[in-house]
């Protein structure tokens, strides 16, 4: 038993099963919610970004996708092209992949438009007039709308990344 083989597979799978979980509860449950109770929602998700949401995720998302690309560096043989053409090689990368691009659409579109929302709900009792609430308001349901579409986009890729990792070895 290599000693840091299992590391990395708990580390691996531990992050992985967070991360997918997240998404899956997110998209499935938790948004579409979130949608239905309108300003009311949005003080649901203020409270995870208070708890440190915005933070948690993408690390465990980060030791996922880090922790899985060592990985394949040992199972590859140092990314052999013989084993990552194989069909199990090609399985673990496109998993892989779909999993590196939903981390990049998380950090590069998911998170800067809630940390937006969250800025915006924190300027939102200091507006001078109904103006510039309802200024507020409808940036911060552009913001909604852009994390939604995120949030497909997330989980759709990380379906496929998980179906990969679920049954490459037996391709
Ligand atoms: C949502 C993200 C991910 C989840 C939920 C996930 C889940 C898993 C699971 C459950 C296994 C064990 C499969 C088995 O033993 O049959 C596994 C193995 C593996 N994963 Fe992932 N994974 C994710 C992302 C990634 C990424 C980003 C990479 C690489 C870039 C990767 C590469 C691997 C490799 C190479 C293995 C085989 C490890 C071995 O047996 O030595 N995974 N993954």
């Amino acid at each position: 038993m290599d000693p840091l083989l299992i590391t990395l597979r708990l580390l691996h799978i531990f992050t992985g099963v967070y991360w997918a979980g997240t998404i899956f509860f997110f998209g499935t449950f938790l948004e579409p919610g979130i949608r239905a109770l309108g300003p009311d929602g949005g003080k649901v998700m203020i409270k995870f970004f208070e708890r440190g949401y915005l933070t948690f995720l993408p690390i465990t998302a980060f030791i996922a996708v880090a922790s899985g690309t060592w990985l394949l560096s040992i199972a590859s043989s140092g990314f052999d092209p013989a084993w990552m053409g194989s069909s199990v090689g090609i399985m673990y990368s496109t998993g892989g992949l779909s999993a590196i691009l939903a981390f990049a659409v998380g950090l590069g579109v998911m998170r800067p438009a809630a940390l937006r929302i969250w800025d915006i709900s924190r300027q939102l009792p200091q507006a001078a007039d109904d103006a510039a609430r309802a200024a507020l308001m409808a940036q911060m349901g552009r913001q909604r709308a852009r994390t939604g579409i995120a949030a497909r986009i997330i989980l759709v890729l990380l379906v496929i990344a998980v179906a990969m990792m679920a049954v490459a070895r037996y391709a």
